[in-house]
């Protein structure tokens, strides 16, 4: 990781949204991606633009997986794996459910050959792992400003 982009201030969801489908531009296959911030701070809004940013259909796209961890979306770049580990305590509970092998196509703790590690990763709380911090290669802090005002910051 390297240096923070300039924050930027977003007025409102559409704002994140599109601010996120922006971004997915960069973004390419056996990307992973850690969301951080507070519950309401606009880790799912986020999500919702890059989804909408790499051309998955809207109709699709659902709301946080807190309950089921994972969510995985086809879009016309890759598909789009979508984490939440809110629920997750432990890295050894993370490795309990298998998911390492989402994890990128470059021989890290993702394993090769299983074909689901050529996708997009982007995990809510991302962050509440120490031993994944060496997986991500972007991770993006939300502040919450204000009612509708949210600060996002890309490292
Ligand atoms: N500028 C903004 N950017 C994003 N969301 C905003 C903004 N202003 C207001 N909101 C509202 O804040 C809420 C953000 O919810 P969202 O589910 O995206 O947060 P989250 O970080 O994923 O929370 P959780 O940790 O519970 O999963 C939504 O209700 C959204 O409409
Ligand atoms: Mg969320």
């Amino acid at each position: 990781m390297t240096t923070p982009m300039k924050p930027f201030l977003s007025q409102s969801p559409e704002q994140t949204e599109k601010f996120a489908a922006e971004f997915s531009k960069k973004l390419k296959k056996g990307d992973v991606i850690a969301l951080c911030g507070d519950l309401g701070s606009g880790k799912t809004t986020f999500v919702r633009g890059l989804f909408y940013g790499l051309h998955g259909d809207p109709a699709y796209f659902v709301t946080s997986p807190t309950f089921t961890l994972l969510h995985e979306y086809p879009t016309k770049k890759s598909p789009l794996y979508h984490f939440d580990l809110y629920r997750i305590e432990t890295f050894e509970e993370f490795q309990r459910i298998d998911f390492e092998e989402y994890f990128g196509g470059s021989g890290r703790i993702g394993s090769a050959g299983t074909g689901v590690g050529d996708g997009i990763c982007v995990v809510e709380w991302g962050d509440k792992i120490p031993e994944l911090a060496s997986e991500f290669d972007y991770k993006i802090s939300f502040r919450f400003c204000d009612k509708n005002k949210r600060e996002i910051v890309i490292v």
